[in-house]
């Protein structure tokens, strides 16, 4: 099972407790170690995490800071012991614009888990799901592809998530019901699951009654069962 999830509601959170929006990212740090150590638990086979989209640069400078920083001390904190759970990392998203730093880590991450061959853990850091979109069309046209060899196959190769079942099911918090430009075409047959809950607020019981909703669904993918 491929599960995606947008983390939303750091900031609420922070904000209803009196402290600044930067809390609540920490603390979500915190549930993205949980739910990766829930997904392994679990047997599902990918867990997507949306990190960073590219309207999240519109943010203050201070807040980018810190979220930048946090991907860096999740990496150094984490990094080891998701080799240890066989877990391989995949980062979906440009490195352009990201903190010379975090593109170090980021790949070094990558790098180091990419033969492994438990859970595979998707961080979509600086992601657009339109602009992956752009990005697969250039790449077809400069690997000089002819229409006719063109189809849905030969772009979705052309994802981020080339070779990748697409979502399963993708989990929203925050009470917002939206996709907010996250796996666009990956998400054509995915089953939303909303909480109203804040990210931090997030447990395992909480996801496991999100897999039961969508153990609930019937999916039809077109057709009449
Ligand atoms: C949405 O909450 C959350 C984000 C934009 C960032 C998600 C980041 C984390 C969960 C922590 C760091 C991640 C990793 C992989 C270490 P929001 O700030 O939009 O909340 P709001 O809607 O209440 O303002």
């Amino acid at each position: 099972m491929h599960v995606a999830i947008i983390m939303d509601g750091n900031g609420r959170w922070a904000t209803k407790r009196g402290m600044p929006r930067v809390f609540g990212h920490k603390k979500g740090m915190e549930k993205v170690i949980e739910a990766v150590e829930w997904a392994d638990d679990r047997g599902v086979d990918i867990l997507t995490l949306y990190a960073f989209s590219t309207e999240n640069w519109a943010r203050p400078k201070q807040e980018v800071d810190f979220l930048m920083n946090l991907l860096v001390e999740y990496i150094d904190r984490e990094l080891r012991n998701l080799h240890e759970k066989n877990a391989k990392i995949r980062i979906l998203g440009s490195p352009n614009g990201l903190p010379s730093i975090c593109v170090k880590k980021l790949d070094e991450a990558v790098e180091l888990t990419k033969n492994n061959t438990g859970l595979e853990v998707n961080f979509a850091i600086n992601y657009s799901a339109l602009s992956e979109v752009e990005r697969a069309v250039k790449n077809i046209v400069t690997n000089g592809y002819d229409e006719d060899e063109i189809d849905i196959d030969l772009i979705k190769n052309n994802l981020y998530t080339a070779g990748q079942k697409d979502p399963d099911m993708i989990i929203r918090t925050a009470g917002e019901k939206r996709l907010s430009n996250f796996l666009l075409l990956q998400a054509a047959y995915s089953e939303f699951v909303f909480r109203d809950i804040c990210w931090p607020d997030i447990t395992w019981e909480e996801l496991d009654s999100c897999v039961d909703e969508f153990n609930g669904r019937k999916r039809k993918y077109g057709g009449l069962k």
